[in-house]
């Protein structure tokens, strides 16, 4: 029987290939890579020889699609470029690794065209399921993937039905804690910069700062909403606050106070001395920041991870799975900002 060489053929080595040299027949081969169990130590050997010899791989996304499930899930968030996000990235991207799973990483851009496409996308991926930072409230994606029978976790964002898993924070105590603390450092007149109210985490932040005012009884919040939370964003506030200077600005999360702390501080505006400052998410820039920022803490990493783990059970234990709503409650960090 004439030995092929390794590699003498063009294109990846298949099944075929190896049985012919191995003397097997293909199933055989089948069987040593899915069930080698069923396949005698001697027999066994030899395949395995041969696939080391031939440098073969098996295709996974074939294997996945036979087995009826791949080992690989779809990740879906909001901003790529927000380190709150790459850090929750690498809170699943830790689990996954150690499950030996892989990730399709992919961006919504705050957009519900992009989120509706990526949907498409992963599931003709075949993904086994699918963890999602949504764009908006209306469950249209999460829909069209319980349409495709495809696990699904929310990630930062609360689920408003017992048979959805979802692992976010309480925004509103966040938004809460975050105008208390100015209250209680003697400001009144506050200032909301935010982006899109149409995503939950930006109308619950404003909710919990207009909580914080009526428990306090006073204070004044006026609003500026952005079309993105980036330091540009912050930018494009910050203009509109210079005409008429506020005791404090609560930005939705730290990349937008970062952009006002930089054009108050080029007008010459001292924070906190004339405007205090405080943001969300304590990212690391925030400590970093020219102005230490104050900010409220979220834990990116573990509800990553969590959420995570979550969907694995899902997948891997449909029958007993319990499905959770886990919401961790924010914490303040006070730093050179507010003080
Ligand atoms: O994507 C906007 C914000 O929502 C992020 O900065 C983070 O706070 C998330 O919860």
């Amino acid at each position: 029987m004439p030995r092929s060489e390794p590699g003498s053929r063009d294109g990846p080595v298949g099944i075929k290939q190896v049985a012919q040299l191995a003397g097997v027949s293909p199933g055989t081969v089948s069987n040593v890579l899915n069930k080698p169990e069923r396949v005698a130590a001697k027999t066994r050997a030899r395949v395995e020889q041969v696939i080391k010899e031939l440098g073969f791989v098996r295709n996974g996304s074939a294997a996945s699609l036979r087995a009826g499930h791949g080992r690989t899930i779809g990740l879906m968030m909001l901003d790529l470029g927000n380190p709150f996000f790459t850090e929750m990235a690498r809170g699943v991207e830790d689990l996954m690794s150690e499950r030996e799973y892989g990730v399709i990483l992919c961006g919504s851009a705050s957009q519900v065209g992009r989120e509706q496409r990526n949907v498409r996308m992963l599931a003709e991926q075949q993904v086994r399921g699918v963890l999602v930072t949504p764009v908006s409230d209306s469950g249209e994606s999460l829909a069209r993937l319980r349409e495709r029978n495809i696990p699904s976790v929310m990630l930062d964002h609360a689920a408003t039905r017992s048979d959805q898993c979802s692992v976010t924070v309480d925004d509103v105590a966040g938004g809460r804690l975050a105008v208390a603390h100015l209250l209680e450092r003697g400001a009144r007149d506050i200032v909301f910069v935010g982006g899109p109210l149409t995503t939950r985490q930006n109308a619950d932040r404003r909710a919990g700062a207009r909580k914080a005012l009526r428990e306090a009884g006073c204070g004044t919040l006026r609003e500026v909403i952005v079309d993105e939370m980036t330091p540009r964003a912050g930018h494009e506030a910050a203009e509109h606050l210079l005409a008429e200077l506020p005791d404090a600005v609560f930005c939705a999360n730290d990349l937008l106070a970062m952009g006002v702390l930089r054009v108050l501080l080029q007008q010459g505006v001292r924070v906190p001395g004339r405007v205090m400052l405080i943001g969300y998410d304590d990212i690391e820039y925030a400590l970093a920041s020219a102005i230490p920022l104050t900010s409220i803490r979220q834990p990116p990493y573990k509800l990553g991870r969590i959420a995570a783990e979550l969907l694995l059970d899902e997948c891997e234990h449909p029958g007993s799975h319990a499905h959770q709503q886990i919401m961790f409650q924010p914490e303040l960090v006070v730093r050179e900002s507010t003080s």
